[in-house]
């Protein structure tokens, strides 16, 4: 018989987002009259940008014709596309970060896993909590921690708290780790990050020798221009960093797939010999084999979110979901509620009132107010007695779910 990855076993119940969406069904089975509305998973709601549409439109009419039909794209995305991410999104921070250095794929949570396959099984890893789910469960399906401890901790895991108290702010492990996640603005706290901050990292890093993998799938929600969109805005990211970015949240792509991961070129690991290799080469060499590239059609949609017309109504979308938060935390805190986050991120982290552990306000919520969020611990153990909202709806939708909240 066919043996399987006993690391799954290790799991701890569904993943997030499937567990929060059977709990619904099963409400709904029971309540088919209740109209839901669902700031949990951060999924946004409004239309693709129009300049994005009309490309893929004139995407898909090129693949019409015999002169403008595409096959195989190369794997690591268009060069158009590449290169329209190199400038705008960081030579014009100051970044040095070149087109070559840029890899274009379907999602930074599959990118944020499947980095993974380039990274040897001996190091130690350090990732928030809470933490984005993905983070954790990658590394316990690859075997790179113990069982989880009766609290929900792996084993072989140094996790560092994000919480009130530290003001959501990580904080550098006591003890020397090789692989660090971190996500800025944060999900699921909102919280973001300055560049003092990130420059700690940075050379914390530098002076052990260790990976720093950066998410910044959620930098467009950035309100203050001082703070940093990217590690590579800190002097030496380059040695010692990698970051994972995403259309999807900017420019409403969830559903039609587009990001991408920058691994820069001088960035080295080492073997279990010592041998000092390049993880630019991995990558690029694990691309090539494991995957074909983002459809034409999609990377010309994406390419035109850098168009003029693009870069205004990303800009408005991402207004558009900014004003949600603004009016979630704004209704919420003035009802006596505690509120994190939701400034420079479309997540506003709520303290569950009266003691309610962050299960119990979900069921709360769903039964009293038909309004779905996230547990807080759901994101981790520190998470708990918090909630996750999340902007992404039409502003109606926030406001009755506002309204009801208050009420109950
Ligand atoms: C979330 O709700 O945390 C996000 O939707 C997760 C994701 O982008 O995969």
């Amino acid at each position: 018989m066919v043996q399987v990855n006993s690391n799954y076993l290790k799991l701890k119940a569904g993943y997030l987002f499937p567990e929060i969406a059977r709990r619904i069904n099963a409400f709904c089975k029971l309540h088919p009259e209740a109209n839901l509305i669902r700031l949990g998973i951060g999924d946004v709601t409004e239309p693709l940008p129009d300049a994005c549409c009309k490309a893929m439109q004139h995407a898909i009419q090129e693949m019409a014709t015999q002169d403008g039909f595409h096959g195989y794209g190369p794997e690591q995305g268009y060069l158009w596309l590449r290169e329209a991410i190199a400038q705008n999104d960081f030579q014009s921070r100051s970044c040095n970060i070149s087109a070559e250095e840029i890899f274009v794929s379907d999602g930074s949570k599959c990118d944020s896993s499947n980095i993974l396959d380039i990274l040897g099984p001996g190091n130690r890893i350090a990732v928030t909590d809470p933490v984005y789910p993905v983070y954790v469960d990658s590394n316990v399906m690859t075997g790179h921690t113990g069982d989880a401890s009766s609290l929900g901790h792996y084993a072989g895991l140094t996790y560092i708290p994000l919480n009130a108290e530290n003001g959501f702010q990580a904080e550098l492990p006591s003890k020397p780790v090789d692989l660090i996640y971190l996500c800025f603005p944060n999900n699921p706290t909102g919280a973001i990050a300055n560049k003092d901050q990130l420059a700690k990292w940075v050379d914390y890093a530098r002076r052990n020798q260790s990976l720093i993998l950066f998410d910044a799938a959620y930098e467009a929600f950035i309100q203050d221009p001082s703070l940093p969109h990217s590690i590579f805005e800190i002097e030496g990211a380059r040695e010692c960093s990698i970051e994972f970015r995403s259309f999807s949240k900017k420019a409403g792509f969830t559903g039609t797939r587009c990001a991408y991961t920058v691994i820069p070129k001088s960035l080295k690991g080492k073997t279990e010999n010592g041998e000092i290799i390049d993880l630019w080469s991995l990558w690029n060499r694990r691309q090539s084999t494991k995957f074909n590239g983002v459809s034409y059609i999609v990377q010309r949609g994406a390419e035109a979110v850098f168009s003029l017309e693009g870069q205004s109504q990303t800009k408005k979308l991402v207004r558009f979901y900014m004003d949600n938060a603004a009016l979630i935390r704004n209704k919420l805190s003035n009802a006596g509620y505690k509120v994190y986050g939701g400034q420079h991120a479309p997540y506003v982290w709520v303290e569950a009132p009266n003691g309610y552990d962050s299960w119990k306000f979900f069921d709360f919520l769903l039964n009293e107010a038909n309004v779905v969020g996230t547990p807080g611990s759901g994101f981790g153990v520190a998470g708990e007695g918090f909630f996750r909202l999340s902007a992404f709806n039409s502003r109606e939708n926030v406001e009755q779910a506002m309204k009801r909240i208050i009420s109950i």
